[in-house]
């Protein structure tokens, strides 16, 4: 049995790191492939260090460029690596052009895909992800969801329910297993900050910062939150360009808002242990700081992770200056969520992952070699 496992872009990294431990207890042969679509060291090198994920057995390369050359260049060259490798399963990971490329090319060529973190939905499709999500998800033979929700959108898509494995959330298999060590660094004590006395803020989003008028309204809405309480902004190299191209950098000199660049997994990790209160418009942010039981306020109008509004400190509180303000108020005067567990998120989605794969590959085994 062989299978290939891709990550690509950031959130892939810190997915794939209990899967392929899984794996590899279960003696399982998998090949890492690494898309490329982040490169940088503090994108993509720092997570494969702070993670101890192996070197990847094959790095594609292709870098940044706009979607569809993106997408088809991982396409190119994932087919030529399918067809040396021949694989009987390729595993994908998340919702980001990686994801879909490669899912997209492995079933053209009849080998079966097992997408992680399948079903969550924004029913937002301006949003790139949302896409990627709905096209990998149809096209993958085992469905693993991280919450009940996710399961309840793929049956209303019309997909067997044979395909769908609730399994819990593999990023916080990660994150359990990393607490201890990245809550024994002094991230924030390098970076001059005092525990539980400071917000802490991501922004990637090209809805959000792809946008003069959003993006204007979120900085200056932070602006103000800086005036009670420090803020550490980790700046995204998207960010970074559009807060350049639309001349906010006012709004960030002379204040209480620490711009660094992006960081590492464990130092990501305690600043948000340590965060009074977490402003993001990430995906695993939100779920992490529900487990973390840290608030968190979504700079977003909708959010495809619902159980972390339903269950964990997550609020979706928009692009309005004045609502994000009155949202981190209500929190710096004491007023936080109560977070609930959430069912399997509770370190072992991975194993579970692995285990079911390893019937579907036993059970499929003659028909999948047939085919490569
Ligand atoms: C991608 C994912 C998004 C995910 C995010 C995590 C898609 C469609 N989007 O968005 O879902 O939440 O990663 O970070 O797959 N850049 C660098 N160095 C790098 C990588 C990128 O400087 O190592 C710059 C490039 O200028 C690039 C821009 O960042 O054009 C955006 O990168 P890209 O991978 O296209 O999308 P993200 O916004 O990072």
């Amino acid at each position: 049995m062989k299978i290939i496992s891709v990550v690509g872009a950031r959130p892939n990294f810190v997915k794939i790191m209990p899967i392929i431990q899984a794996l590899k207890a279960r003696g399982i042969q998998n090949l890492l492939v690494h898309t490329g679509q982040h490169y940088d060291y503090a994108m993509a090198g720092v997570f494969f260090k702070d993670l101890n994920i192996p070197r990847p057995d094959i790095y594609l390369n292709v870098g940044s460029d706009t979607h569809a050359r993106q997408t088809a260049k991982i396409m190119v060259e994932f087919e030529a690596v399918l067809l040396r490798v021949k694989p009987n399963l390729v595993i994908a990971v998340g919702d980001v052009n990686s994801t879909l490329a490669c899912a997209l090319t492995a079933v053209k060529l009849h080998i079966p895909v097992a997408h992680v973190e399948a079903g969550l939905r924004s029913f937002d499709m301006k949003m790139p992800e949302e896409i990627n999500r709905i096209v990998t998800d149809r096209i993958s033979s085992c469905l693993f969801t991280p919450s009940s929700d996710a399961n309840e959108n793929l049956r209303k898509e019309g997909v067997a329910s044979s395909k769908i494995f609730l399994v819990g959330n593999v990023m916080i298999d990660t994150l359990i297993r990393s607490k201890p060590k990245a809550g024994k660094l002094k991230t924030y004590k390098a970076l001059g900050l005092v525990k539980g006395n400071y917000a802490f803020l991501t922004l990637h989003r090209p809805e959000n910062v792809d946008d003069r008028k959003y993006l204007t309204d979120i900085v200056s809405s932070i602006k103000e939150i800086s005036r009670f309480l420090p803020i550490v902004f980790p700046i995204h190299p998207r960010t970074k360009k559009n807060i350049k191209k639309f001349r906010l950098q006012g709004y960030l000199k002379n204040s209480n808002i620490r711009c660094i660049e992006p960081l590492g997994y464990l130092d990501c990790l305690n600043l948000l242990m340590y965060a009074k209160l977490v402003l993001t418009d990430s995906g695993g942010i939100q779920e992490e700081t529900s487990v973390l039981d840290i608030p968190c306020l979504t700079l977003r109008e909708n959010t495809e992770r619902p159980i972390t509004v339903a269950k964990g400190t997550n609020i979706v509180v928009g692009r309005d200056k004045e609502t994000i303000i009155k949202a981190a108020n209500r929190i710096l005067k004491g007023t936080q969520k109560q977070k609930k567990d959430i069912a399997f998120w509770d370190g072992h989605a991975a194993g579970r992952i692995v285990d079911i794969l390893k019937n579907f590959l036993t059970s499929n085994f003659e028909r999948i070699s047939l085919r490569s």
